[in-house]
């Protein structure tokens, strides 16, 4: 509808930008360089951010940029699985049929690890999304990898990724050694107003719009609705996209916005 309305080769603000499309803000390439840092030196990172910042996406890219031959890529995003759950599903993602007991599994997954690192000459990247939730029982997993050297040398990298509770939850003292061996850090967050121009003029051009359609003030009542936060702005923009084209209007101005908001369509 909104493609065929305003004549775009793609519908913008989609959940399934290809990551090769991703807006760039200084912010996000920072934490491109961070990632890439952890990958390099097979450190135990720690990614957290407001809801809908950009984490997963960000992880997304990573994985994409990521060469097979080199790297493997093992993801979790069901972070309230059971350890046992945990060692199936890492095993299954590497090619392995899992064994049965808990302890074997633990054992299966640490000798496929050093078998990827020593043997394919590979690095595995074990990456844990959602991990605000994860269990204490899980916590204490993640430490045993985070403990886990081949002659001191550390064969893996570890990334953690959750909402800003998993930065409190690694204050606790209980969570102390775990917290201690985390390396890099970073905090995602909203865009600014000027960034959040730039990510909707983006999101336009690369659904093949050269303009930016949405009035200056229209796009500062988005912001105060969003913070900058970029699923949020999707989902806004998106509406007021759809309610331009229910009035035939090829302009996004203020009253769309709040006609949007006024409407509980936000
Ligand atoms: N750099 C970017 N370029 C284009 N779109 C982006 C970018 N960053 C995030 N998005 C879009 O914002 C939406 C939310 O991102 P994502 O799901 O990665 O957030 P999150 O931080 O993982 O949220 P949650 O805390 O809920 O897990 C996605 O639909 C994604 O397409
Ligand atoms: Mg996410």
């Amino acid at each position: 509808m909104i493609k065929k309305h305003f004549g775009w080769k793609q519908t913008p603000f989609t959940r399934e930008i290809p990551t090769r499309d991703l807006f760039q803000s200084e912010q996000y390439q920072e934490l491109e360089a961070r990632l890439q840092y952890m990958i390099h030196e097979r450190s135990f990172g720690l990614l957290t951010g407001d809801v809908g910042a950009g984490k997963s996406t960000a992880i997304r890219a990573l994985r994409d940029r990521l060469h097979p031959s080199h790297y493997v890529f093992l993801y979790l995003s069901d972070s309230s699985l059971k350890p046992r759950d945990f060692y199936r599903e890492m095993l299954l993602q590497i090619g392995i049929e899992p064994m049965f007991l808990a302890s074997d599994l633990k054992r299966q997954f640490k000798n496929a690890l050093i078998d990827i690192f020593e043997n394919e000459k590979k690095t595995p990247v074990v990456v844990i999304d959602e991990a605000h939730l994860l269990s204490p029982s899980m916590l204490q997993e993640i430490r045993f990898l985070t403990n886990f050297h081949v002659d001191s040398l550390s064969p893996l990298t570890l990334i953690l990724v959750g909402q800003p509770e998993l930065r409190d939850k690694l204050r606790l003292r209980s969570l102390e050694a775990i917290s201690q061996r985390i390396t890099t850090r970073y905090h995602l967050v909203g865009f600014t107003f000027e960034e959040m121009k730039k990510y909707i003029t983006h999101h336009l051009a690369v659904a093949g719009e050269d303009r930016q359609i949405f009035t200056e003030a229209s796009l500062q009542k988005i912001f105060d609705q969003t913070r900058g936060v970029p699923r949020l702005t999707n989902r806004l923009c998106t509406e007021c996209l759809l309610d331009a084209v229910s009035r035939q209007q090829q302009l996004v101005d203020e009253e769309s916005v709040d006609r949007v908001i006024e409407d509980n369509m936000f």
